[in-house]
């Protein structure tokens, strides 16, 4: 009788020893799950957040935008249907005088005859060329910014009459003060009578 009631106690005490146990793995899986629910709400309320802030701002990003006028002023387009084989033009673009220059095949074959190694800027007329015929460049000398002469100085191309800086056929550099080519600028041709400039 006895051993029957101390196994049946033990029984107990080991029934008592699980639920005590599946009480705490209910407890800590309620842990777990508050744990996450805590975390999406965190995790929801940075998104929504973050969507907030980024309306917020897209505007005042918007309003830094350039607006059509702006964008238009941004290119040119000029009509170079009326320029005769050695002439030139020079257009306004943002400000600064821009010259577009119809070379004659004697120009073409001066500018390409350098050798490069005598250019002070070395850089071969194809590359400043798209078409061999039409040279545009900005009309501004790189020593400060005067406005050159064409079909002057000593290489028959441009000359900068303020410190004397000879600029070859092709509008490199080749004599004076100024340290580089005259650059070119962004362009493409529309079509065979329109380039756009920027
Ligand atoms: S600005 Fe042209 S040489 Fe000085």
């Amino acid at each position: 009788m006895c051993v029957i009631v101390a196994k049946k106690k033990s029984f107990l005490l080991i029934l008592n020893h699980i639920f005590k146990d599946n009480k705490q793995i209910i407890l800590l899986m309620s842990e777990e799950k508050k744990t996450k629910r805590r975390d999406f709400i965190f995790t929801a309320s940075y998104a929504l957040g973050a969507v907030g802030v980024a309306s917020a701002v897209w505007p005042l990003i918007d309003q830094m935008n350039p607006d059509a006028s702006v964008k238009a002023l941004a290119s040119t387009e000029v009509d170079i249907s009326g320029i005769d084989k050695g002439q030139s033009i020079t257009v306004l673009w943002r400000g600064k005088p821009v010259f577009i220059k119809r070379r004659t095949q004697e120009e073409i074959q001066k500018a390409r005859q350098v050798d490069l190694k005598e250019l002070p800027d070395p850089e071969k007329d194809e590359d400043r060329a798209k078409n061999p015929e039409w040279l545009v460049m900005l009309g501004m000398c790189t020593h400060l910014g005067c406005v050159p002469l064409g079909n002057k100085g000593e290489y028959d191309g441009w000359f900068c009459p303020c410190h004397g800086s000879h600029y070859d056929t092709s509008g490199r550099i080749r004599k004076g003060p100024a340290p580089t080519n005259l650059e070119v600028p962004k362009y493409e041709f529309i079509n065979k009578s329109t380039i756009k400039i920027g």
